[in-house]
């Protein structure tokens, strides 16, 4: 299995404050990844560690299989960022301000232009000046500029922060679009949840610095299965599982019990409850929703 990212313990330190807690991310090839965390978590200070614009007080970074900050050149040949909402010329065109850009990083045939401006929907809209684009033009400009290198992997910092509801859906369509088309591997950053949610395969959950949880949603989420319970007397069946069988029950109101278990023992939990003369009336699978876990997680 390749690593495009791998960070292991990684840690920075402002004066007297952690930003980055001895953080192992592991991001493979073809990840869409999402990096969460509420503001304030970490995220930017990460992002500039994996491009090498920080230093680590400790830990390690590798990117496409390249140390930092002895590889840089390297590691960073393949990657594209966009780390602070991009800076442009506004009496420029979007085509001309991607070719002043290409001029400082690289030599870029001129057909490579027309692609990526096709790949983020702004063909036809090169020749305006990026003073009359909007904010999601903005952003789609810079995703241009970040694809112009033809990376294999790229790193966005909040893609989507501060724009409308439509110019989010824009870009979430566009980073799936470049991640199956273009088999790039993405890690984006987002405070979101339910952003990262839609379009990423895996995902990392960070608070003050610390990985809280690395993986895919789905198994985020099926971690976290209850089983609900209705019967009748619901106190003296909830002194029955707690006190009698010892099992992980809950009370959330007068109506229901909660039982956090495996799927395979709640057969035999419902033939003890029934054993009993406990009318059982309902058995249901209730999984926490994405934000249920998130906040849990978070606060
Ligand atoms: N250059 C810096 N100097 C001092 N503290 C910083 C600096 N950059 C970030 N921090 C602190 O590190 C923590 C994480 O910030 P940041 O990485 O920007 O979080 P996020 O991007 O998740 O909102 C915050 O407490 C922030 O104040
Ligand atoms: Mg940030």
């Amino acid at each position: 299995m390749s690593l495009v990212i791998e960070t292991d313990n990684l840690t920075k330190t402002f004066d007297s404050r952690i930003a980055v807690n001895r953080l192992s991310l592991q991001v493979q090839a073809g990840d869409v990844f999402g990096f969460l965390g509420q503001n304030g978590a970490g995220k930017s200070t990460t992002i500039r560690l994996l491009l090498g614009l920080v230093k680590p007080s400790s830990g390690r970074v590798s990117l496409l299989g390249h140390n930092l900050p002895q590889h840089r050149e390297q590691a960073l040949r393949k990657v594209g960022a966009i780390v602070e909402a991009p800076a442009f010329y506004e009496n420029l065109t979007g085509l001309e301000n991607l070719k002043i850009f290409s001029s400082l990083t690289g030599t870029v045939r001129p057909p490579r232009y027309r692609e990526v401006l096709r790949w983020v929907h702004l063909s036809g809209r090169e020749n305006d000046k990026v003073r009359v684009y909007s904010h999601g033009m903005r952003q789609r400009l810079g995703l241009a500029q970040a694809l112009l290198p033809q990376p294999a992997l790229l790193i966005l910092d909040e893609p989507t922060d501060g724009l409308d509801p439509q110019g989010i859906r824009e870009i979430r369509q566009l980073l799936v679009e470049l991640a199956h088309q273009q088999g790039l591997t993405i890690l984006l950053s987002s405070h979101l949840l339910h952003e990262v949610e839609r379009i990423c395969n895996r995902i990392a959950i960070i608070d003050q610095g610390r990985l809280l949880y690395q993986g895919t949603v789905q198994s985020l989420l099926e971690h976290d299965v209850q089983f609900r319970i209705r019967t009748d007397r619901i106190e003296q069946a909830f002194q029955f599982l707690a006190r009698d069988l010892k099992l992980p029950v809950f009370r959330n109101g007068k109506e229901h019990l909660y039982l956090k278990l495996p799927e395979a023992d709640i057969a035999a939990v419902n033939h003890s409850l029934v054993s009993q003369g406990f009318q059982v009336y309902e058995i249901s699978r209730h999984a926490s929703s994405l934000e249920d876990i998130y906040f849990r997680l978070t606060t």
